[in-house]
């Protein structure tokens, strides 16, 4: 099965050229081969590789930028998961998508399920859910995998900034009143691994190891994919900087959201339920063992 795969240069396109070694022929394009922005480019890139699935972690995902530049957010994260789907039907592939739990208003007390209403407070929810609608409307085989709080050794992202001010600071100030669950950039790979294994294992084999209709049919739709538990940002800070091995770590002091004021609207509780995506294909770790593996010399 051939399988194109976008932004190899991200938290989780890295993981996924790896994980996904095995499962098919890999073709994996970063920005500079496949910029989402120019979707002639990405029409192009999808006509001459001709993949059997396409696998789409790329996206715009500066969430306070995304404020000042929901145009390019849009046509990223929305037209161009569009114009993908609209390539993969007239080659008759399928679409693995990525999206968040930003599409979500955050105002409930416990997790949010596939089937919960998503209400996004800011332009890059509004954006990943664009995309969302986009690709379930096109008719094409597709998973779309909301997942949340993603962090890994690699790239821009709050364990590295953690990381990075325990050693400049003597005080860590972060919000302790937004609630979610931190995944780990390799779970969501190996995950994706998991499943896409599942839905080979046992499919008709035709030219290859495409994966028959049917097991689309059984699988196809939109799942939860995050680690399991939940915690603050402050309360990921803690388990950090407690694992950090320094000669002298900071205070942490907790914080509220309006003592820490950002473009974008956060919601306050985006914790979700990934009991579907476990049913269907595997087990997913607790938050806190991840982070402890990811952090493991
Ligand atoms: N990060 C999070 O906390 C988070 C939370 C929930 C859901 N998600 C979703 O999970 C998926 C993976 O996110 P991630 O954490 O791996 O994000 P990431 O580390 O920010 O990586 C995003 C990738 O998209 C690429 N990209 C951005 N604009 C592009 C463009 N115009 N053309 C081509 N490629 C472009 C980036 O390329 P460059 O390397 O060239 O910049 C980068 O490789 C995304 O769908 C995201 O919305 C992420």
């Amino acid at each position: 099965m051939k399988i194109l795969l976008t932004g190899r240069n991200g938290q989780v396109g890295y993981e996924l050229e790896r994980s996904l070694q095995g499962l098919g022929e890999l073709v994996a394009v970063d920005r500079s081969i496949m910029d989402l922005a120019n979707l002639d480019r990405v029409r192009e890139i999808i006509r001459q590789v001709r993949p059997a699935l396409i696998i789409n972690p790329a996206a715009y995902t500066a969430v306070d930028q995304a404020e000042s530049e929901s145009d390019l957010a849009m046509r990223i994260n929305a037209e161009a998961p569009a114009t993908m789907a609209e390539e993969a039907k007239k080659l008759g592939a399928a679409l693995i998508h990525y999206s968040t739990d930003y599409v979500f208003d955050g105002t409930k007390p416990d997790s949010y399920a596939e089937d919960a209403a998503p209400n996004p407070q800011n332009a890059y929810g509004r954006s990943k859910l664009a995309g969302e609608q986009a690709i379930q409307s096109s008719g094409i085989p597709h998973l779309i995998l909301r997942t949340s709080w993603v962090y890994g050794t690699r790239g821009k992202n709050f364990l590295r900034t953690v990381q990075r001010l325990a050693q400049e600071r003597d005080e860590l100030r972060i919000v302790s009143d937004q609630f979610g669950a931190p995944t780990w950039s390799r779970t969501i790979a190996e995950a994706t691994a998991h499943m896409l294994a599942k839905m080979q294992k046992g499919a008709d084999v035709r030219g290859g190891q495409c994966i028959a209709e049917k097991t689309w049919q059984d699988y196809a739709g939109l799942y939860h994919l995050t680690a399991q538990g939940k915690t603050s940002w402050c309360g990921f800070t803690r388990s950090i900087v407690e694992q950090l091995d320094l000669p002298r770590k900071p205070s942490i002091v907790p914080i509220n959201t309006s003592e820490y004021p950002l473009p974008a609207r956060r919601p306050q509780n985006s914790a979700l339920c990934s009991d579907k995506f476990m049913q269907a294909f595997c087990k997913l770790p607790d938050w806190e063992s991840a982070l402890r593996l990811c952090l493991a010399p």
